[in-house]
């Protein structure tokens, strides 16, 4: 157990020293770093783990017979039982390892989706999804001609789950939905989900990128069908994702890349596939990193994924009041069941102006479309800032986000 957490306690300055560049000063001014939705920052666990692998474990996986291409392969394979029990997956082979969600929900898109989904059929999606979990379905509305309906939200940024179980039809062949939306912070009731769309046969694809940091999942109670994170959201390295797959689809699936690692035996004439999850992870794969996602989930599993929960869950809570306080700024997203994640325009200003003029105050949030232009405009802007919070967030970074807003206001009176 993190000594932070001991007593029931949750020490955040004591967690705020594990992660170096928190105390990097930014303009001469502490950093308020609000930026974790689009990446988290490192402990110093994960960048010592990265260190060490590379210093006295290095080599290549799976191949070799000397005794670092064992310690890597074990390392590397290690990383994946740790994964699958983050999951709380069957089984290690359900695991594949990809270089992020969008190359995991592009993993599915290609092989079992391509397979499935033929001119006419539909694939369901959120009118919350992020490019990642858009763009892969339109590939197979622009090659095979399917058809993408939407489920909607209500203003407060609501999943509708009557309003998408009406889309669900006899030719439904895919639903793809995020757990937790990235511009919102709405939490979509994926078990609710799966279920409905299960009652019709439609297989799920769950899109856990926000979700899999600040929720606490398990694939088997969900019973989803496939679950795609990334790791340097989860405080692990970039260049490391994973896709959970039930076994049964994995195996039917086709491979996704070709190339060593993935094959049983390659002739002149003929070739064929190695088993899940290495039919899926062609080449060299991200060693490092994925020894390194590995130490980030033992680093959350140490302080609590409930306790992080309650700490993000209560900063949330004490942004929305302070930044409703300010009367410039326009809020997105209220739903009943959310994250810590809130989106805000400036009356009469452009999102990238505020955001700019905040990080000269030490505060960095994102400004832009999230990668979620369905969703902006659904809402009717091209645009929001966005602050979104870690598990090493403060209430006095959420003060000076506020202050930072108020004295940017008057750059717009
Ligand atoms: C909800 C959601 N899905 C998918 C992604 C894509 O993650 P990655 O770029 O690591 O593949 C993101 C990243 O912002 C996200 O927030």
């Amino acid at each position: 157990m993190h000594p932070a957490v001991i007593n029931g306690a949750y020490d955040v300055d004591r967690i705020r020293q594990d992660f170096p560049i928190l105390s990097l000063p930014v303009y001469g001014k502490p950093l308020v770093y609000l930026d974790n939705a689009a990446s988290a920052q490192k402990p110093k666990a994960v960048l010592d783990r990265l260190h060490h692998a590379y210093t006295a474990e290095y080599a290549n996986v799976h191949r070799g017979l000397h005794y670092l291409a064992n310690a890597a392969t074990e390392a590397y394979e290690g990383a994946r039982e740790k994964v699958r029990a983050f999951l709380n997956a069957e089984r290690p082979e359900e695991i594949v390892f990809t270089r992020n969600a969008t190359e995991a929900i592009n993993l599915v898109a290609y092989t079992f989706g391509c397979e499935r989904i033929k001119a006419g059929d539909e694939i369901v999606l959120s009118i919350m999804e992020h490019h990642s979990n858009i763009v892969p379905w339109h590939f197979l509305r622009e090659r095979q001609g399917a058809i993408i309906k939407w489920a909607p939200v209500d203003d407060d940024g609501n999943f509708l789950i009557d309003e998408f179980e009406k889309l669900l039809g006899p030719r439904t062949k895919m639903v793809a939905i995020t757990h937790m939306s990235n511009m919102l912070g709405t939490i979509v009731p994926v078990k609710e989900v799966v279920r409905r769309a299960h009652a019709r046969g439609i297989p799920v694809l769950i899109d856990g990128a926000q979700g899999a940091v600040h929720l606490d999942v398990d694939v088997k109670d969900i019973d989803c069908d496939f679950y795609a994170f990334t790791g340097h959201k989860l405080y692990g390295p970039t260049g490391i994702g994973a896709l959970y797959g039930k076994h049964a689809h994995l195996a039917a699936m086709p491979p996704f890349n070709g190339g060593g690692e993935m094959i049983r035996e390659v002739f002149e004439d003929r070739i064929s596939y190695g088993e899940p999850p290495h039919k899926f992870e062609a080449g060299t794969p991200s060693i490092v990193q994925a020894i390194g996602l590995g130490t980030a989930i033992d680093y959350v599993a140490s302080i609590g994924k409930e306790r992080i929960r309650a700490h993000e869950q209560a900063l949330g809570k004490y942004a929305h009041e302070r930044l409703r306080e300010i009367n410039s700024l326009r809020i997105f997203g209220a739903a009943r069941e959310r994250g810590a994640i809130i989106s805000f325009e400036m009356k009469g200003a452009h999102p990238h102006d505020v955001a700019t003029i905040i990080d000269r105050a030490g505060v960095a949030v994102r400004a832009g479309t999230h990668c979620v232009m369905p969703l902006l405009a659904r809402f009717g802007v091209t645009a929001t800032c966005r602050a979104s919070f870690a598990l090493y967030n403060t209430r006095s970074e959420v003060d000076r986000l506020a202050e930072a807003l108020i004295k940017a206001q008057d750059f717009f009176a």
